[in-house]
């Protein structure tokens, strides 16, 4: 089969089992093509909360299928390839924040989506990338504890100056790979671009940027801009992906050593086969199982994020 025909049967089995595709912008062409719904963490969060199909199948990261599955908890959620996590999500667990929350109080805790559903149980409030500012402005408590991403964190720190956001080790270790080396380099290579970059990479990285937002956010400013060249600091897709929207203007990736090599892992023939699996009812397609306590208890943070950030 080559890859039209496999995007056919795709399409086929997805009809006939009933199977949403929700797919992360940072997922290859080929499978955003025969996705239903695309897009970041915010916008994928919000679009599984809304889905009326019996299943979904996840193109992304661990964490992404398991928050579909919350928001959703009465459809079956299955991941595309079981074996794609973010390190990030694993980076900080339950008891490490339970114990600093039993230190300080008064602290808001705030997790970026990227942490696994038993952590976000002893969370206040989920962000993304897209939602973190709105989200803690509008938080009442200026005291705030952002985990765990710490770049994404200073980011929010430095524009949010009214709020006291203490921030922890943690990160994206493919955007926090990136130094200000690099963006010298690309800016060298491309005197007129802009430099369009992620909030995961590292402050020194940030500030020379002419703007820095989202995936959501990235894609936007470089479609409405005028501007014809853009030098883009988040996962290489995202380049890739704007090259073929906007072929009048030039897209370079920042480095190509920025690539998110779990979000990789997913191919088409995991697609096809995890669908074939779904049709067939022989178990052998990755469903996301958790038990109701978890569901209500993760959820919470999650409808506070939908609630402040919409
Ligand atoms: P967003 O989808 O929120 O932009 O986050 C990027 C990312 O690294 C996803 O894991
Ligand atoms: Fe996790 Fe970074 Fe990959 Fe996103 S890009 S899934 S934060 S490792």
């Amino acid at each position: 089969m080559n890859i039209r025909e496999m995007q056919e049967a795709i399409l086929k089995l997805k009809k006939e089992t009933g199977t949403a595709i929700l797919a992360h912008s940072y997922q290859a062409r080929e499978i955003t093509e025969i996705a239903d719904y695309t897009g970041d963490s915010y916008k994928l969060s919000v679009d599984a909360k809304g889905i009326d199909n019996e299943n979904i199948l996840f193109c992304g990261v661990h964490f992404m299928a398991e928050t579909a599955k919350i928001l959703s908890p009465q459809k079956r959620v299955y991941l595309a390839n079981p074996h794609a996590g973010c390190p990030m999500a694993e980076q900080m667990d339950k008891e490490m924040i339970a114990a600093i929350k039993a230190e300080d109080p008064d602290r808001t805790v705030v997790a970026y989506i990227n942490t696994t559903a038993s952590l976000k149980t002893v969370c206040d409030v989920c962000v993304t990338s897209s939602s973190a500012l709105k989200i803690v402005k509008a938080i009442e408590n200026d005291k705030i504890l952002f985990i765990p991403d710490c770049n994404l964190g200073d980011f929010v720190k430095k524009n949010c100056p009214d709020k006291d956001v203490k921030l922890l080790n943690g990160g994206c270790p493919t955007h926090a790979a990136v130094s200000a080396n690099d963006v010298l380099a690309a800016k060298a290579e491309h005197p007129d671009a802009l430099f369009l970059v992620h909030p995961e990479c590292r402050p020194q990285v940030v500030e020379l940027a002419d703007y820095a937002g989202s995936t959501a956010g990235i894609i936007d400013f470089a479609m409405k801009s005028d501007a014809k060249e853009f030098i883009i600091g988040t996962e290489t897709s995202i380049a890739e992906h704007l090259q073929y929207d906007c072929p009048d203007k030039k897209f370079y990736p920042l480095t190509k050593n920025l690539v998110c090599n779990n979000m990789k892992l997913t191919t088409l023939p995991d697609v096809y086969r995890s669908l074939l699996g779904i049709a067939n009812g022989d178990g052998s397609a990755a469903e996301i199982i958790m038990d109701d306590e978890m569901i209500a208890a993760s959820r919470k943070c999650i409808d506070e994020m939908i609630r402040l950030g919409g």
